[in-house]
């Protein structure tokens, strides 16, 4: 049995508060249907910036009504430290998913960004802290390696951040580390390498490269292509960092606290090899897609190349990624195919 297996059993024989900010959002809502279906306790907060009520509408309806009954959700902001303390009263553990995705949104408005991801962040581990809460863990980000040609990337090895987006996540980072040398408050760090799955927004100009090529085709629409293609990515499926945080959130190990961990799967596919991948899984679905993406100028802040070492993940956390790309975007595009309204 796995480790993450053991520790799901674990859960279901003894229950758990947990908070889950930005729970209305793409990660967030995945973690909130993983956990109910877990039959733990939940709170969830979120200002609906980027996530929506039908994420949550969704979760209710593929969990049972004695499992909807343990989710509390509260409508608020990060940035207010008063909703903070509301919200980490009595948790346990804390999954701390809110704040503004999107390089380009950041490039766009970095006043806004900087204020969700990091007074936003910072009043959460304020209020976490003063809560006494057993863990808190966040998500941090790829974007951290910044500009440092290392491929796989390792923890301890990054460059300097290309985007302010970039600067926020690796500012959460450092709060972090310091709160465990000044106050003992030990946390721990996911860097997500761009994740995919069910309830990713297809929507707006921010919106990830998965599904808004995928709602681009389920529509016939001209899919962009930025730059040559042959920029690469690790894709990770949601399964993979769900599992992640339900490892972060409940180790016993003293040595995995205080630290930062890559989550991914340790693959590469360039943006060429993605466009084909997501193609023949939609035509598996009964959508015919005809067009050749079009390519255009590279984006700015754009790192080239990305590809995640999870050794001390898997080490430290005991971590195992279940589903490589192919089997992650085989399970997602019947839910764009089946949601192709969203887009
Ligand atoms: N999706 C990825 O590939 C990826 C990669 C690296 C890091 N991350 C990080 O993971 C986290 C979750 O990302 P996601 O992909 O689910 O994005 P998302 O936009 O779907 O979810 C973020 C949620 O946070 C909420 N939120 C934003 N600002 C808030 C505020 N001030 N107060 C309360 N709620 C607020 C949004 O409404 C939304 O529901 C973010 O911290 C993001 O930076 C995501």
């Amino acid at each position: 049995m796995s480790q993450y297996q053991t520790i799901c059993e674990q859960l279901q024989q003894s229950p758990k508060t947990w908070l889950i900010t930005g729970v209305a959002g793409f990660i967030g809502s995945n973690l909130l249907e993983t956990l109910l279906k877990l039959n733990q306790k939940v709170v969830g907060l979120d200002n609906f910036a980027t996530g929506h009520q039908y994420n949550l509408d969704e979760v209710q309806s593929l969990v049972t009504a004695e499992q909807w009954q343990n989710f509390k959700f509260i409508e608020g902001d990060i940035r207010d430290f008063a909703t903070c303390q509301q919200v980490c009263a009595g948790v346990d553990y804390v999954l701390h998913e809110a704040a503004l995705g999107s390089v380009p949104r950041s490039i766009a408005d970095p006043i806004t960004t900087n204020s969700a991801n990091i007074t936003g962040f910072l009043n959460m581990l304020v209020a976490a802290r003063d809560a006494e809460v057993k863990s808190f863990t966040y998500a941090a980000s790829s974007s951290t390696y910044g500009d440092h040609p290392g491929l796989p990337k390792v923890e301890d090895r990054i460059g300097k951040p290309l985007s302010p987006y970039a600067v926020t996540k690796y500012v959460n980072e450092l709060y972090a580390d310091v709160f465990a040398k000044t106050y003992g408050f030990k946390t721990i760090g996911l860097r997500y390498f761009n994740v995919f799955g069910k309830r990713q927004d297809p929507n707006g100009a921010y919106a990830a490269v998965i599904p808004k090529w995928t709602a681009a085709m389920i529509q016939g629409e001209e899919v962009f292509i930025n730059g040559d293609g042959e920029t690469s990515r690790d894709f990770c499926f949601i399964e993979n960092t769900v599992q992640a945080n339900i490892l972060a959130a409940t180790t016993q190990n003293n040595e995995a606290k205080n630290q930062v961990y890559n989550v991914a799967v340790g693959d590469r596919t360039t943006l060429n090899d993605l466009f084909n991948a997501i193609k023949a899984a939609l035509n598996d679905n009964g959508v015919n897609y005809d067009k050749s993406p079009t390519y255009r100028d590279f984006r700015a802040g754009d790192v080239r190349h990305s590809q995640a070492d999870v050794s001390k993940i898997s080490h430290l956390l005991g971590y195992a990624a279940q589903f490589r790309i192919a089997e992650g975007i085989a399970q997602a595009m019947p839910w764009y195919v089946a949601h192709k309204h969203l887009g």
